[in-house]
């Protein structure tokens, strides 16, 4: 069973209080987290973890980079996404649900802020994509990529073999209660719940912490 977590509670597992946190100007549409709660609660985790090294899988427009970014004013930051060109032959392969956001990106959002200088864009397909280099050395991998149950399944492993000691792997779109396209994460994460899953009450956010 998943632990479900209220955002009040998160200051006491995390035992740190958690100070001001910082959200950008800029209108979160489609594609970025789906509601303010959401970007409040990641900014939040960010504020509580005080992350070195953030890893990023589906950057999109950088939405949720931004929120990290500004949260976490030690980090360097990773973030991975498929090259910004039309993939024909990928289509039935990254699935319907993601092809909006491919058809859809325009502009990345931190690349004329100050803490672009922090940030690291990587191009390449989570499933193929060179983690080694990041072994057990990530604070804070956050895992919003391609939402099928392969990628679901191979990010969360992916994301597994990244995570530090002490460190965070925080996933989006899991979601109690909309059944969607995004069910594989929904599935995916139950079936590992009892690795020491979290779900954040009235939100698609869930994490895991790892011991020290
Ligand atoms: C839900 S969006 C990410 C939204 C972003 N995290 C935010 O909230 O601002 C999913 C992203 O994953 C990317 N993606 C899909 N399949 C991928 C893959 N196989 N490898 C890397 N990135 C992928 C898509 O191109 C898309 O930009």
């Amino acid at each position: 069973m998943i632990n479900e977590i209220c955002y009040d509670e998160l200051k006491n597992m995390f035992n740190r209080e958690i100070g001001d946190i910082n959200l950008p100007e800029i209108k979160l549409e489609n594609g970025y987290l789906g509601s303010r709660l959401e970007c409040e609660v990641m900014a939040k985790l960010c504020k509580l973890q005080k992350p070195k090294k953030i890893f990023e899988i589906g950057t999109f427009e950088g939405g949720t980079t931004l929120i990290m970014a500004m949260n976490s004013p030690e980090a360097e930051i990773y973030t991975l996404d498929l090259p910004w060109i039309n993939q024909p032959d990928r289509k039935e392969e990254i699935g319907n649900s993601n092809q909006f956001y491919i058809d859809n990106r325009k502009k990345i959002v931190f690349e004329d802020t100050h803490y672009a200088k922090r940030i690291t864009r990587l191009f390449g397909d989570s499933s193929d994509f060179p983690i080694r280099g990041h072994a057990h050395s990530i604070d804070f991998v956050f895992v919003d990529g391609c939402h099928t149950e392969h990628y679901i399944k191979n990010d969360t492993d992916k994301a597994f073999e990244m995570v530090s000691s002490g460190g965070i792997i925080v996933w989006h779109d899991y979601d109690p209660t909309e059944h969607s396209c995004w069910d594989c994460v929904f599935n995916h994460l139950n079936e590992i719940s009892s690795l020491g899953i979290h779900h954040i009450t009235g939100t698609a956010i869930a994490f895991y912490r790892k011991d020290k």
